[in-house]
């Protein structure tokens, strides 16, 4: 099994091994990134032995065995561990993901386990998704209408609400946006795959009625259009969609309506 170095000159330096191998059936190493903000000390990546044949097979039933029988100070959100609620996202073995649907087994090497790449860390392997969150805000991600509300629900056609399928989705996790160079520079000023994906489920939704006032808010050098098609957001979306695509379709809307 290849050894886990980092360079000479990374500020994150390795730190604590805990766990025992002896005895383990199955051992697999983790290795994971720690920052306490309180401890005044720089971060460092501590290394965990877990028994894989006393453990549920996802990263974050790993995880939780960790923080259960072995270090109770390591930090991570997690709720649904099915894959719903996006607040488990962080990077492993290299990528974004979730890690209640990342089998231990994909990872034939130790386990590198990172917060979500250029974001501020509130602690180890938790984000800090105040400026995602207030973007997403920023797009007013609700139905919009000044037609009176009907008795009953606003119908929609088959075909209309087809063009919510791939949208209606993405469970916010951030992956996408994490992964994105634009954002990774510009984030102050970018919206990021993840909250453009959101954006346009409301444009595509027939049932709205602020669709140029959606996209009059978009219409800006930075928050639509740094995106530059590199696709990394496609690529890592746990959920398979493709933010990617819902940025082009907002771009198309935006020549159309000029024409
Ligand atoms: S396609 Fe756009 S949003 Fe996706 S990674 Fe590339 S620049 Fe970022
Ligand atoms: S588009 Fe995919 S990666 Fe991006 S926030 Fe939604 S579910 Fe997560
Ligand atoms: S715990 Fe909800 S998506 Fe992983």
């Amino acid at each position: 099994m290849a050894e886990f170095a980092l360079p000479k000159n990374a500020r994150v330096q390795e730190g604590k091994t805990w766990g025992n191998a002896a005895g383990a059936k199955k051992p697999k190493t983790f290795k994971v990134y720690r920052w306490d903000p309180d401890d005044g000390q720089n971060p460092r990546v501590d290394s965990y032995t877990v028994d894989m044949a006393d453990c549920g097979p996802m990263v974050l039933d790993a995880l939780i065995k960790i923080k259960n029988e072995i270090d109770p100070t390591l930090t991570f959100r997690r709720s649904c561990r099915e894959g719903v609620c996006g607040s488990c996202a962080m990077n492993i073995d290299g990528t974004n993901t979730l890690a209640c649907t990342k089998f231990v087994e994909e990872v034939k090497e130790d386990v590198k386990v990172y917060p979500l790449p250029h974001m501020p860390v509130v602690k180890d392997l938790v984000p800090d998704l105040n400026q995602v969150y207030a973007q997403y805000t920023s797009i007013e991600p609700w139905l919009k209408s000044t037609t009176p509300a009907p008795e009953r629900e606003r119908l929609q056609t088959p075909g209309e609400r087809a063009k919510l399928d791939g949208l209606w989705e993405c469970i916010l996790c951030f992956c996408c946006s994490t992964s994105c160079p634009s954002y990774w520079w510009n984030g102050d000023r970018y919206l990021g795959p993840a909250v453009l994906l959101q954006a346009y489920r409301w444009i595509a939704d027939s049932r709205d009625e602020f669709t140029g006032e959606r996209l009059d808010q978009l219409e800006d050098p930075f928050r639509l259009y740094r995106c530059h098609t590199i696709m990394n957001c496609t690529k890592t979306c746990p959920k398979s969609l493709n933010p990617a695509k819902a940025i082009g379709e907002i771009k198309k809307l935006m020549v159309e309506r000029r024409v």
